[in-house]
């Protein structure tokens, strides 16, 4: 089992626009800095998510919950946002077959449909609680604040219709994610004798996949969590940041700092070649961004690069064009699979041999096309002078998940010390929030209202 990163077309001796050898040469130094930070949010206990491999309790919470709902639901819905629905919805995506939630019983031996919310639109969350079946429903609250105003108002919806329908047998039929003291959520839970499982306090939102905000739903799906665990636990180890070049977190995340802040690459792709982990890169997106977009007081500027999430070989019929010719401000890592399932390849039939446009397909297989896709597109960039990475996997399984989570979850902290920002908060959210409250008429808003109140009205422009 392996996941290594080939970062050969990330350097300026091979590709015109990467990372020049003396810069690369010089960031050692910069890593033992960044790493030195690491470790002091480490000490300062900020850094929950690396003791989550090895947190046995933690894991167990998740594991007795699923046992003890074992066939007493057909579907599971995660209410939740942001880093409660993405790591969830990754997994999903990953890890189970496709169309999951459209398989029979049968089919799913026995386990639950999984559904993600990650959203407050009307549309979608009628039209998914006019089909389900409320008796046989579990509803996953996730929050690690306990208080989010989408996914308390997504609760709301479904707590009255379960009071309504299920009246006293409604708390059987939830389950609270959330911080083990703190939060609205916590409250409600003790009162009303609501099972809960816990968030660590250290691990935030985006960082807190593999806390039981994935492992829960995880379980309950019938997905290898001990291995997602394992393999997180193994790339934790592998990065121990003794030297740069031997910690695969550090080399991620110094080559996109160095590409971004020496060579104008502010915009980083992540590309899976492979639909299952498609969601991966969504997720991603929202590490790299909440994490590393930030306010820099030492010098009064907003830095961080804009992640983008892509998808081979189905973007190279849409983005990219732009990554080939557009502006030269990019680095794409691809991420390649090795193994494909057994038996989860197809081999393309030797049909109209004599049509040229068809006839050199037949024989290779659908994964091998998908794989010379990705070497073809990671090569065509570089002879262009576009920087590129590719992460191997052997496989899409728990273990090599686990592994790339963690990898990307330690490179978010290392280039949050090499940007010298934050990257455990997320301050530039807040006053969008306050001023939500202040227009829903929250008590505890007034002040927000004034400043809502005190805004400046523009002469509006429309077209219509
Ligand atoms: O990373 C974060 O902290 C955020 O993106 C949160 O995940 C998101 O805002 C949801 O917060 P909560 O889990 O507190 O409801």
């Amino acid at each position: 089992m392996a996941l290594r990163i080939d970062y050969t077309n990330m350097m300026g001796e091979v590709v015109s626009g990467g990372v020049a050898a003396d810069a690369w040469a010089a960031a050692e130094r910069a890593f033992r800095d960044a790493r030195a930070v690491f470790e002091r949010r480490r000490a300062s206990g900020e850094l929950g998510f690396l003791a989550l491999p090895t947190d046995e309790q933690l894991h167990e919470q998740s594991t007795t919950f699923a046992r003890d709902a074992e066939g007493r639901f057909d579907d599971v819905v995660i209410l939740g946002i942001g880093g409660s629905a993405l790591g969830p919805i990754a997994l999903r995506t990953a890890l189970l077959p496709p169309s999951w939630n459209m398989l029979g019983m049968d089919e799913r031996v026995g386990l639950p449909r999984l559904h993600v919310l990650d959203n407050v639109d009307p549309r979608t969350i009628g039209h998914l609680l006019d089909r389900l079946e409320l008796r046989r429903a579990l509803f996953i609250v996730t929050s690690k604040s306990g208080g989010t105003a989408e996914t308390m108002a997504q609760y709301l919806v479904v707590r009255d219709r379960l009071n309504r329908v299920l009246g006293d047998a409604a708390p059987r039929h939830l389950v609270f994610v959330t911080d083990p003291q703190k939060g609205a959520l916590r409250t409600i839970a003790r009162a009303g004798a609501i099972p809960t499982v816990d968030i660590p306090a250290a691990v935030g939102g985006r960082f807190s996949v593999l806390t039981p905000v994935g492992i829960l739903p995880a379980a309950l799906v019938g997905i290898d969590t001990a291995a997602l665990l394992a393999g997180a636990g193994e790339m934790a180890r592998r990065c121990t940041g003794e030297r740069l070049s031997d910690d695969p977190a550090g080399v991620f995340a110094m080559l996109q700092y160095l590409a971004h802040t020496r060579h104008g690459r502010h915009v980083q792709v992540l590309m899976p070649y492979s639909d299952a982990l498609r969601d991966v890169a969504a997720w991603f997106v929202q590490l790299w961004a909440e994490s590393l977009g930030k306010h820099r007081t030492a010098k009064d500027e907003g830095v961080g690069p804009t992640p983008v999430a892509a998808l081979g070989a189905t973007d190279q019929h849409s983005q990219v064009q732009l990554f080939m010719e557009g502006p030269p401000d990019k680095t794409v890592t691809f991420i390649a699979v090795n193994e494909r399932d057994a038996g989860g390849d197809v081999t393309i039939p030797h049909l109209h041999g004599d049509v040229k446009e068809l006839g050199y397909l037949g024989g290779h297989s659908l994964g091998d096309l998908l794989d010379i896709e990705q070497r073809a597109t990671a090569g065509a960039l570089a002879v262009r002078g576009r920087p590129n990475m590719t992460i191997h996997l052997d496989r899409v399984d728990a273990w090599h998940l686990g592994a790339l989570f963690m990898l990307l979850e330690i490179a978010t902290v290392y280039a949050g010390a090499l940007y010298d920002v934050n990257p455990l908060d997320q301050p530039g959210v807040e006053l969008g929030k306050q001023f939500t409250y202040a227009q829903l008429g929250r008590a505890d808003a007034e002040q927000a209202r004034q400043e809502w109140n005190m805004l400046p009205e523009p002469e509006p422009r429309f077209c219509v």
